[in-house]
């Protein structure tokens, strides 16, 4: 009998057919995310499952999925799975890491961009047919060029966005837990600083920190008032990195200069306010999505699922430490 694997969102037919080579595939081509109930229900039986980071997978959901082996997650962020609980039960969690990194730090730069320079606004603008002629004051924007970016999380998409920031000939500044070493300082044409001096000094702060427990909020209160009234912060990386309702309070009070946002504290849902603001640019979660990138990222994850239940190791393992439990080698039959 072949394993059984669920995919629990639609995803390309190529990546149906690279797993259907190796599996029995269920696949839920609703494309609507699946309740806790209903994921628990189409995981009976599963030995591994292809999931997106709509689908949480808790205590709750692993209790009740007694087959389960291996959670390929499609994306780099792993905040929807409870990794700990899943190396105690002796699941494997991977991940979709190196496929979308440029693909996410060209989108930082577009969200930049359209966000200081007021893309979206202009755009709803013309064509609400508001537009009656070249007015020299209308639009003011906020240069780039020259200008201070300070990133936060200096790994592999913080890197990507700051090599393009060499093309504005910006002062990059960063901070991170991890400091690099200088030779890559000096590739990049960074310089670490503390968080108090990177929002003090930033004309844009940029965040690209994985969501943990020491990041969430990292951007609050506190921290909107030592940023410059005429700063921009972007997000692309975790919605709750950012307090968003302080966000929306700084926005309102012209605290900070306007906010441009890929990721949100309870997705789908918006914090009240947001969505009047002009100051601010929305986007629905979009960083990686490239026909390339999201092609890329679901033939990682399918090979990591098919690599595993085949008995090799997958590359992008969150989790390593589940091949050495004991629990994890009864369950490969090992
Ligand atoms: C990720 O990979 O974590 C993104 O947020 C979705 O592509």
């Amino acid at each position: 009998m072949r394993p059984k694997v669920l995919v629990t969102r639609k995803v390309f037919d190529d990546t149906l057919n690279l797993l259907s080579k190796y599996f029995d595939v269920e696949s839920n081509q609703r494309d609507v995310p699946l309740s806790p109930t209903q994921l628990v229900k189409r995981l009976q039986g599963k030995l591994g499952a292809i999931t997106l980071l709509t689908d949480t997978f808790d205590e709750r959901v692993l209790t009740q999925s007694p087959e389960l082996k291996i959670i390929c997650n499609l994306a780099v962020g792993f905040n929807n799975i409870d990794v700990k609980a899943c190396t105690r039960r002796g699941i494997m969690v991977t991940n979709t890491p190196g496929v979308l990194d440029d693909t996410t730090a060209d989108f930082t730069w577009c969200l930049l961009l359209a966000t200081s320079r007021r893309i979206v606004e202009a755009d709803k603008y013309l064509r609400a047919g508001k537009w009656k002629g070249w007015v020299f004051t209308y639009f003011m924007g906020h240069d780039i060029h020259r200008k201070t970016l300070g990133i936060v999380g200096l790994g592999r998409i913080g890197k990507g966005v700051a090599r393009r920031a060499k093309g504005f000939d910006m002062r990059v500044i960063y901070h991170d837990p991890s400091r690099v070493d200088e030779a890559t300082e000096r590739e990049l044409g960074v310089m670490y600083v503390d968080k108090r001096t990177l929002l003090r000094e930033s004309d844009f702060v940029s965040l690209h920190v994985p969501l943990l427990p020491e990041t969430t909020h990292y951007i609050s209160h506190g921290e909107f008032a030592l940023m410059k009234r005429s700063a921009i912060l972007i997000n692309a990386s975790r919605g709750p990195v950012v307090d968003e309702k302080a966000l929306v309070s700084a926005l309102k009070r012209k605290k900070i200069a306007a906010a441009g946002l890929d990721v949100f504290e309870k997705e789908p849902k918006l914090t009240p306010g947001l969505t009047k603001l002009d100051n601010v640019v929305l986007l629905p979660h979009i960083g990686s999505a490239t026909q390339d990138t999201r092609g890329q990222m679901a033939v990682v994850a399918a090979k990591n699922a098919v690599t595993m239940l085949r008995g090799q190791r997958p590359k992008n393992i969150v989790n390593p430490q589940v091949l050495g439990s004991v629990k994890y080698m009864r369950r490969i039959g090992k």
